[in-house]
C-alpha cells in the first residue's frame, strides 16, 4: 500500500557519505535530485552560486524549504531546462515489488527507479559536467554502471563503504 507523503529521510550514515564526496566540489551550477531533508543541497548551497533541489515527496521539500532556497516538486530533473555542472543523488536503491515508500524503494534489482532517475539527469548535466550518486551492493549496481555508460557517460566507482548488512556504493559520472 502506498504510504502518505508524511513523512521524509532524515539524514543517515548513506546521506554523510555521498556528502564527504563533494566536500571539494565548487562551481555554477548544482542539482540535488531526491534531497529528502534538503542536507546535500544545503552543503552544495555554499559551494555553486546557484543549487536547485527537487524530491517526489512534496513534504520532504517543505522541509528542504526551511534551509534550501530553489525546491521544485517533480520526477528527478524533468521540469528543469538548464545544465548543471554537478548533479548528485542519493538513490532509492532497495529492491521492492512496488513503491510503498519513495525514500527507498527501487523496484526490479534496485533499477527501476534508479535507472528513471538517473536518465532524466542525463538530460540535464552539462558536457564534461558530474552526476554522483550512491547505490549500494543490495541493487544490481553493475547493470546500473552499464546504464549510465549508455547514457553517455564515463563511470568510475570512487568509494565503498561496508555497512553491516550491505555496502554503499558511491559512484562518479562524467559527462562525455
Ligand atoms: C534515500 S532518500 C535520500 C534523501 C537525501 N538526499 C539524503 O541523502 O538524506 C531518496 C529521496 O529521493 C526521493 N525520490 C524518490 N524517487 C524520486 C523521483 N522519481 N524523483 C525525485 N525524487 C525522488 C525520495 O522521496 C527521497 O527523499
Amino acid at each position: 500500500m502506498q504510504k502518505k507523503y508524511d513523512e521524509y529521510y532524515k539524514p543517515a550514515e548513506d546521506t554523510l557519505f555521498l556528502a564527504d564526496s563533494i566536500q571539494n566540489e565548487k562551481g555554477s551550477t548544482a542539482l540535488d535530485i531526491g534531497t529528502g531533508s534538503g542536507f546535500l543541497a544545503r552543503i552544495l548551497s555554499g559551494k555553486f552560486e546557484f543549487v536547485v533541489a527537487t524530491d517526489i515527496n512534496f513534504r520532504a521539500l517543505k522541509k528542504a524549504h526551511e534551509i534550501v532556497e530553489n525546491c521544485i516538486c517533480c520526477n528527478a530533473a524533468d521540469t528543469l531546462n538548464c545544465n548543471f555542472d554537478l548533479v548528485v543523488c542519493n538513490l532509492p536503491y532497495l529492491p521492492s515489488k512496488e513503491i510503498a515508500d519513495t525514500a527507498v524503494d527501487g523496484l526490479t534489482d534496485g533499477l527501476g527507479v534508479t535507472t528513471n532517475i538517473i536518465k532524466s539527469a542525463s538530460k540535464v548535466v552539462r558536457r564534461n559536467g558530474k552526476l554522483v550518486y550512491l547505490t549500494s551492493s543490495l541493487a544490481n549496481y553493475q547493470e546500473l554502471v552499464r546504464r549510465t555508460e549508455n547514457l553517455g557517460f564515463s563511470v568510475k566507482i570512487i568509494a565503498k563503504k561496508s555497512l553491516f548488512f550491505e555496502e554503499l556504493i558511491l559512484v562518479e559520472c562524467v559527462k562525455l
